[in-house]
């Protein structure tokens, strides 16, 4: 085994996914058992154990209640469940792989747009820019080059990259679920798509690419 493998090994047992699979193991639940016990769904907890998904506070300290963890075994539980440090500016030659995107493969090779790009991404690169909005005639271009930019900044978002699709939402109402959704963020019994969306977003910053949020945006009832 190569010292480049041995890593990898060592990476993916201390995982979270990982760890909360050796103790529902341990515990002799199913996956179906635990999210019983943990109030969460057998699909968040299978999408956990995969690290699809990250999991938010609540769900920790459900899955620390149901599972009876307590001492070191809590305490590196919860150090696992901590989300990877921001990271803007990576060092060249960083890992690309460690990042997660959604983003659709272009079946043609983008054109031009240097002047766009570039100023897109100083933008996206300042920590005091939240949001960034595209703007202009319908077929511009403006969706290719906010796919394209995002691909070029995948390095620098250590906690992702999710493009959500909200051309097929015609009711505001679904904006957030459809956001949170495509985020893999839970349903939490009792709590709101924006409350669990402020929780992700306060311990972690992914870019999210939001194409036809106007569209979105439009209520069931509007004329
Ligand atoms: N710079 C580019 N290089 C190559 N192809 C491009 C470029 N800009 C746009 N296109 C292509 O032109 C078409 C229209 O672009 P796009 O969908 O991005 O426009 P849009 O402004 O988002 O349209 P809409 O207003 O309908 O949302 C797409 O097929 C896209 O791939
Ligand atoms: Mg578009």
């Amino acid at each position: 085994m190569t010292r480049h493998e041995q890593l990898q090994t060592h990476v993916a047992v201390t995982s979270f996914g990982e760890l909360l699979r050796q103790h529902r193991l341990a515990a002799g639940h199913t996956q179906e058992d635990l999210a019983d016990r943990a109030g969460l769904s057998t699909h968040g907890i299978q999408k956990l154990e995969r690290g699809a998904t990250h999991p938010l506070r609540d769900t920790v300290q459900r899955l620390i209640a149901a599972l009876q963890l307590a001492g070191p075994d809590e305490a590196r539980f919860k150090t696992a469940a901590r989300p990877a440090p921001r990271r803007h500016h990576p060092a060249r030659g960083t890992a690309s792989e460690s990042t997660r995107h959604n983003l659709p493969v272009q079946s043609t090779p983008f054109i031009g747009r240097q002047r766009e790009r570039r100023a897109l991404r100083d933008l996206l690169s300042r920590d005091d820019v939240r949001l960034v909005t595209l703007t202009g005639p319908g077929v511009s271009g403006k969706t290719r080059l906010g796919l394209q930019v995002a691909a070029e900044l995948i390095d620098a978002f250590a906690d992702g990259l999710t493009f959500v699709d909200l051309a097929p939402i015609s009711d505001s109402a679904l904006v957030m679920p459809t956001i949170a959704r495509t985020l893999g963020v839970e349903d939490v019994a009792g709590r709101s798509h924006v409350d669990l969306l402020v929780d992700v977003l306060r311990r972690q910053r992914p870019l999210l690419v939001l194409d036809k949020l106007r569209a979105g945006t439009r209520r069931r009832d509007d004329p």
